[in-house]
């Protein structure tokens, strides 16, 4: 039996959450925004595009499309300041067991990611060549919560949405997943992401034993 696991990017496969919240923070503080961990929470699973508009609704800001697009740039230059040294250190504890028992039983592996950055985050931390199927911010047209990105992501893996299990550590990607019609994982905190399925803390809580009854699962 074959299932289709598609996993998030950040804050699932990566510790990149960080790096985000610290480069939107930089920008709330320019403009005197109150931006706090709670406020991050809706920023995850969402695109560059959208963050920005939330942030700038937090302060009740109304901006041109020209300062708009020079934070875009801006957030993501900072941004990309902290992956210059990424290495496979940063990838989540227990994604590679997981990821290489996955792999042991043929199984198959997609990204849904929103983010525009996701090929060198993983070609940095070695984790590239597990993907069957690479599904980013630059292929979809509707964000999560919008299923598109898990939608496209089982297509390319020729998986029925019934068939696939999707990893995510954002409100918004479980709801997507939920949508979509598949089974979801949440991966962080309980209360938060409580709509998911299933929600452990991270991956050492997720042992073979329940990756084979997903496997086996009707
Ligand atoms: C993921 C992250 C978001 C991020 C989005 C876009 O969904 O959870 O925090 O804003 O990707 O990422 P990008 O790398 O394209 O700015
Ligand atoms: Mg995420």
């Amino acid at each position: 039996i074959k299932k289709a696991f598609i996993f998030d990017l950040d804050g699932v496969i990566v510790d990149t959450a960080k790096y985000h919240f610290l480069a939107w923070k930089k920008i709330a503080n320019e403009l005197d925004i109150d931006f706090t961990l709670e406020h991050n929470e809706l920023l995850k699973g969402v695109s560059r595009v959208r963050s920005l508009d939330i942030i700038l609704d937090i302060g009740k800001i109304e901006a041109s499309q020209a300062d708009k697009n020079k934070w875009l740039i801006q957030k993501n230059e900072d941004y990309l300041s902290y992956l210059v040294d990424m290495n496979q250190s940063e990838v989540l504890p227990g994604v590679m067991p997981i990821l290489n028992y996955l792999k042991e039983q043929n199984q198959l592996i997609a990204l849904g990611s929103a983010s525009k950055n996701a090929r060198p985050i993983l070609e940095k931390t070695g984790t590239l060549s597990f993907f069957d199927a690479i599904v980013d911010g630059n292929d979809v047209t509707n964000a999560k919560p919008d299923p598109e990105v898990f939608l496209i992501a089982a297509q390319l893996l020729g998986a029925k949405p019934e068939d696939s299990i999707v990893f995510e550590d954002s409100v918004a990607g479980i709801q997507a997943a939920n949508i979509g019609g598949m089974l979801s994982i949440g991966i962080g905190d309980k209360e938060t992401l409580h709509e998911a399925q299933y929600i452990f803390n991270d991956f050492n809580e997720i042992d073979t034993i329940f990756i084979d009854e997903l496997i086996r699962k009707k």
